[in-house]
Order: C-alpha cells, then structure tokens, then sequence
C-alpha cells in the first residue's frame, strides 16, 4: 500500500520543527529564497529551512573498506559487480578538474580537485548507502560539502537545478558507450545545497578507488545509490530538469528524485527491506535512507510517487 501523505507527514514535520528549533536558524550565507530560486514550482526551496552541520549521524557500523571496494555497480567497467573493482586501472585519475558553469552560475570556474580540498576542507562523515537494487552498505566518506561548491559558482535566479556529467572517455573505460554518452544525474538546487550532499574524494581517509568513482562522486545518501554519479567532470547549474541516465534508460521504473522510501516499491521488487553487504541477512529500510528528520522538508507531498522512484 502506497503510503499517504496524511499519515506521515505530521510527524516528520514536527520532528524536523523540533530539531530547528533546537538548534537554530540557518547559518549558511547563501542568498535569500526569492532573488536565487525565482518561481520554482513544486519544490519548498526554501532556504531557512537547511540547516548545516546539524546532522547527528546514529551510530553506524560501517561495512569494511575491502568490501565497499569490490562490490560495485559502474557500468563503465563492465555491468557485474566484481567487473570494476577486477577492471585494470585505466581510468587517470590525476591531474582531474571539475568544470563548474551553466546558464544558472553567474562565476563558473575550472576547479582542480586538490584546489577544492585545500579550500573547502574535508568533511567525514559515515552514512547509510541504499542501492536501488535492495542492498546497503554503511560508507564512511571524506570529502567536501556540495554547497561550497555550489555557492561559490554565485547562482542566479535560473540555477533551479543542479546537472552533474561524469567521464566518458573509451581510452579509460572499456565500457564508455553502454549509456550512448557521459553518466548524467541531477539534483534541484535546495537539494544540491543540502548539508548531507558532498562530493566524495575518499573512504576510510583513502583516496577513491577506480570502482568507486575516483578522483570525486557526488553523495547523496536519502537518495538511491543511482544518484551518487561517479568520476564527475562537470557540474552545471540549470534551469530545466536534468533527465538523469537511468531516468531515460527506463523512465517506468527510474526517475529524477529516487528518493528512498520502503512502502514504495520497485516495478520488479520490493523496497521494503535490504540484503546487508558484508553483514548477516537482511533488515528494513528506512524512509529517506533514514534520513528523514533532515530531508523530508523538500517534498511537499510524501504521497508522490514522483518523489520516490
Ligand atoms: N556512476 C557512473 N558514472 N556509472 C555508473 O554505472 N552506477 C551508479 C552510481 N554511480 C554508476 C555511477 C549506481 S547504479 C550505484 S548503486 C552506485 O554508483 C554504486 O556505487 P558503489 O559502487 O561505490 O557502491
């Protein structure tokens, strides 16, 4: 039974009103809703509503390095899940810049991956990963806040979106063409500048491997493991709605927001549970990865499927 917005909507909300109020207003100094979201339809963008470095993780047990290095999904290196951990190391990973830009930047700029650590700093934090697929995995990752990033690009009012385009090169990747072109995901802005979104440059105060996406993915962890676009090369704020690869492989059973809710599920499977990697058996999934506290304020309308697939 899909879940209704009616059941669940009050007690995220006064948890999330709780949490607020415990800790504060905003404090990142990004500019205000009207002048940077302009008329952004369905979402609730507001600003006020992020709330940085408030996240209290649960405590986590994460799945051991070995493990997250050798069970993997990029399709690059081949479609089974010991193919890109197996897959000889092509893939050049140093010097690696990101291109930040988009008709929604109004100071794009080329960012060499050293430059953003030295300037943003590293975060590390541990957090649920939830692959569509019905596994999960607990990563502990190290990397800078999305919303540095972003911020410093000086969005305009038309960045309502946020388009991330990942390496496709057939010199490093036996497997570039499986998609047509480069991995492209998205997020809207309110989502991009969310303190739980980072772009990942380690585990474990390890580099990333090949597998893992290296030099720098994106992490998104209320989202389904699709999201986390590995090896980015550009990021572009954008007005339209970035149709994600998975979104255009198979828009009856992918979509933009992929946002993890267990009472919603899979064409194909439940989504109710997950099989723990590395550990024993299975256990349930949690709404928004288990991140709901944080997250639920940016769906209006947690009865939409849209949200949710
Ligand atoms: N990024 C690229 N470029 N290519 C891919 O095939 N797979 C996605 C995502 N990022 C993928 C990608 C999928 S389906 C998942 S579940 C996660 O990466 C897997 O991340 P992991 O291998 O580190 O667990």
């Amino acid at each position: 039974m899909p879940i209704k917005s009616s059941d669940i909507t009050p007690e995220v909300l006064f948890r999330q009103r709780r949490r607020m109020l415990g800790i504060g207003l905003a404090s990142l100094s990004l500019p205000l809703a009207g002048s940077w979201f302009g008329d952004t339809e369905e979402l609730n963008n507001n600003i006020d509503n992020v709330t940085p470095g408030a996240i209290v993780q649960p405590e986590l047990k994460a799945t051991e390095l070995k493990i997250i290095n050798s069970y993997n999904n990029y399709y690059e290196f081949g479609f089974s899940k010991e193919a890109p951990s197996g897959a000889e190391k092509t893939l050049i990973t140093s010097p690696w810049s990101v291109e930040v830009g988009g008709i929604g930047a109004d100071k794009p700029g080329i960012y060499d991956i050293a430059e953003l650590h030295g300037e943003y700093g590293i975060e590390n934090h541990i957090r649920r990963f939830r692959c569509v697929e019905a596994w999960s995995m607990v990563v502990p990752w190290n990397g800078i806040a999305l919303a540095k990033v972003i911020k410093a690009a000086q969005p305009n009012s038309k960045a309502k979106y946020v388009r991330f385009e990942t390496l496709h090169d057939e010199q490093q990747m036996p497997n570039a063409n499986w998609a047509g072109g480069p991995y492209i995901e998205g997020l809207t802005i309110a989502e991009a500048i969310h303190p739980l979104a980072m772009l990942a440059t380690g585990i474990y105060d390890k580099p990333l491997e090949q597998q893992t996406g290296a030099p720098v993915r994106l992490v998104v962890p209320w989202k389904y493991g699709f999201k986390y676009a590995k090896s980015i090369v550009r990021i572009d704020l954008v007005e339209r709605m970035p149709r994600n690869t998975w979104w255009r492989q198979n828009p009856n059973e992918y979509g933009f927001y992929a946002n993890v809710n267990p009472q919603f599920d899979h064409p194909r499977w439940s989504q109710a549970t997950e099989r723990v990697v590395g550990g024993f058996g299975r256990q349930k999934t949690l709404l928004f990865n288990g991140y709901a506290d944080e997250v639920a304020y940016l769906y209006p309308d947690l009865g939409d499927r849209r949200y949710f697939y």
